[in-house]
């Protein structure tokens, strides 16, 4: 009797793993009848479930091209931000940079418009605070049409522009901490707010990248900036929420966090605590600050196809300051 039992026991075991031998019946534990719940059979799924934006396959060479392609870069009038947009052109895209002073740095510029000449791209330089929104969307929509005449849409953002401040958090003037967020943060925003909504209605693929900085996961030795970290973790944030928001209009979202890099920003901190350089190189995995030059590729292949399934990250380029930090 109890043999049988038994028997009868094993052969519905068999029975309903037979049943339930998908890739989604993990659980040997579970009671059949939880996981007949618990189970999505594949036809609720909607029609081509995550084939809808598959990349069309490409030569090797395609996955790092910007070709037909404008991508528009922030805080381009020098810095990281007029090497960066020297990249986008390297890489066959058009660029756009936007910057709140009046002219681009000539010196760059110059090489800039040298590859424009000989290869026949386009770059554009606007003076745009990107604080004001108007101003924003006005120059948006002006280059976004002027990009759609050229057959080269839109498809891409380098959000650099930003600001540092070095000051003691308990003397910090209120206003100094809210210009900081503004520009870094608020600004930021504004620049993506309005370059998602021209690749969503235009229905193009397109991929936004925030320089935040390490800045935003360390607090930095030897200098005190409580205000400059607080902006950039908020801009590593900032940048997961939105990849979360805007992966739906295929639009991709990450952050590239740098460490220290020889620019105007870091020779003014410098220049007030030249001391700090010491303390700085002491965490220097690879015995040097960072050049300009080390971002162009990590901003040229989050931007391009190669990394189509990239979205939410924060990509960290900072010769292991971070890691000793
Ligand atoms: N230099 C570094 O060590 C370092 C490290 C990590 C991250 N970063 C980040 O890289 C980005 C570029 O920094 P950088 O070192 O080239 O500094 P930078 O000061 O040389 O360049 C910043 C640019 O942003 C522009 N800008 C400032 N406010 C603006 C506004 N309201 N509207 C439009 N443009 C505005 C400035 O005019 C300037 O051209 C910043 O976001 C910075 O936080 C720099």
């Amino acid at each position: 009797m109890q043999t049988t039992v038994l028997c009868k026991s094993i052969r519905r075991i068999a029975v309903i793993s037979r049943k339930y031998s998908s890739p989604l019946f993990y659980s040997t534990t579970t009671s059949p009848s939880a996981l007949k719940k618990s189970i999505v059979p594949d036809h609720t799924l909607p029609p081509n479930n995550g084939q809808q934006r598959r990349p069309s396959r490409k030569p090797f060479k395609d996955l790092f091209s910007l070709e037909e392609r404008t991508i528009v870069v922030t805080g381009a009038g020098r810095g990281l931000g007029i090497n960066l947009a020297s990249a986008v052109l390297d890489a066959g895209g058009d660029v756009v940079c936007l910057d709140v002073l009046p002219k681009p740095s000539e010196e760059e510029w110059a090489g800039i418009s040298k590859v424009g000449e000989e290869t026949g791209r386009t770059a554009t330089y606007h003076q745009c605070d990107i604080t004001r929104e108007e101003d924003v969307e006005a120059t948006l929509t002006n280059v976004a049409s002027q990009a759609e005449r050229r057959n080269k849409p839109i498809r891409g953002l380098i959000n650099c522009a930003g600001i540092q401040q070095m000051v003691d958090a308990i003397d910090y003037p209120t206003d100094g901490f809210r210009r900081i967020l503004d520009v870094n943060v608020i600004g930021s925003f504004l620049v993506a707010k309005h370059a998602a909504r021209i690749m969503r209605d235009a229905k193009n693929s397109g991929s936004i990248v925030f320089i935040a900085s390490m800045s935003g996961q360390i607090a930095n030795r030897g200098i005190h900036c409580s205000a400059y970290n607080t902006s950039k973790a908020a801009v590593q944030q900032m940048s997961r929420s939105l990849s979360v928001e805007w992966g739906r209009y295929g639009i991709r979202v990450n952050s590239l966090s740098p460490g220290y890099i020889r620019t105007a920003m870091t020779d003014r901190l410098l220049e007030e605590k030249p001391e700090i350089e010491k303390l700085w190189m002491a965490g220097a995995l690879l015995g040097r600050l960072g050049s300009v030059e080390d971002f162009k590729a990590p901003a040229v292949y989050l931007l391009a196809d190669g990394a189509s399934f990239m979205t939410g990250a924060d990509l960290r380029v900072d010769g292991g300051h971070c890691a000793s930090a």
